[in-house]
């Protein structure tokens, strides 16, 4: 029997109705909570599939799951870009890739350990030219950190000086500065195995559990198609085989706004019983379909070809 694994957070609705689905079908793939101490580096790891759901909070398992991918273990999402990936350099890409995303900066950041010493910093400009850092992007601007989710750290700033005040309390992160998408429509779409695309209607001015709640809205047709397509190319060029992806339409544009979101909020609190079950259904078809091709499903990683000589 094939053996997917999960390794989550204080989640619960999400992966017990996932385990409970996968062993259901009697596919011939069980599902399980991971349960995990020390590990050897020689150790081959038993799971076809992890379903990794909270590396980011906890680093013991970043090196886990990265053993785990080299002894053969698909994991869901790629353990090495969940790490290397960043807010900026997603734009970035997905700009080049032709999707529309707000105009944006990288800053250096405010702060630094107080062993770097100025020398250090001599690469860096200073000061900024927070005029021409507003002009670029025009105000209202949202400042956030190039790495992040939950919305943490992330500001609407109206003036320059308002911009500067919340920069100088940022610290240590490293903040993007982005235009404000002003939307008359927002989508945010479930995204499971890269292509499967649910585009759903979410309102980010509720509260956190209302967001996916009464909202009903009218999307044009080739609306539709366009964002489904953006979503689709937006995983294939970060890899993401779970993820949620966030537009903001502006005079009939999907602008890319959130897109980098590698363990989703899958709670039934937030997406009810109207999205849930989706989500539950389609991640047990990737599960499935990845433990029974593993090795064909597996991304090549620079030293396959030197382990398989
Ligand atoms: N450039 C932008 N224009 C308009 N709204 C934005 C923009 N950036 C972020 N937001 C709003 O702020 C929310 C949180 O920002 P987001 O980039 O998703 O950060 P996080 O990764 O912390 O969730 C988004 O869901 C969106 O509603
Ligand atoms: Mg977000």
């Amino acid at each position: 029997m094939l053996k997917a694994g999960l390794l989550v957070g204080r989640e619960r609705s999400f992966p017990d109705a996932l385990i409970l689905e996968i062993n259901n079908r009697d596919a011939g793939v069980t599902a399980e909570y991971i349960k995990v101490g020390e590990i050897s580096s020689a150790a081959p790891c038993p799971y076809r599939v992890i379903v990794d759901r909270i590396s980011h909070e906890v680093v013991f398992y970043q090196p886990y799951l990265k053993a785990a991918a080299l002894s053969g273990t698909v994991v869901i999402n790629n353990p090495f870009w969940r790490l290397a990936d960043d807010k900026f350099f997603g734009t970035a890409l997905v700009e080049r890739l032709g999707i529309r995303v707000p105009k944006t900066l990288i800053l250096p950041s405010r702060d630094y350990p107080e062993d770097v010493i100025s020398e250090t910093l001599s690469n860096l400009k200073s000061p900024l030219d927070w005029q021409a850092i507003a002009a670029y992007t025009g105000l209202p601007a949202i400042l956030k950190p190039h790495w992040g989710g939950g919305w943490k750290d992330v500001h609407a700033v109206g003036s320059l000086e308002e911009l500067l005040a919340v920069y100088n309390r940022t610290g240590r992160l490293c903040m993007m500065l982005q235009e404000f998408i002003q939307w008359e429509q927002y989508v945010r779409c479930l995204c499971v195995g890269k292509t499967n695309i649910l585009i759903t209607n979410w309102d980010p001015r509720k509260p956190h559990f209302e967001r996916y709640r009464d909202v009903d809205q009218a999307l044009d047709p080739s609306l539709v198609e366009r964002i489904r397509a953006d979503a689709i190319k937006i995983n294939e060029a970060l890899g993401y085989d779970m993820n949620t992806v966030e537009f903001a339409v502006r005079d009939g544009v999907p602008f890319a706004i959130d897109f980098m979101n590698s363990a989703p909020d899958f709670d039934i609190s937030s997406l009810t019983e109207r999205y849930f079950p989706w989500v539950v259904s389609a991640m047990a078809d990737l599960v499935i379909e990845r433990a029974k091709r593993a090795s064909e499903s597996q991304i090549a990683y620079r030293w396959d070809a030197l382990l398989n000589s």
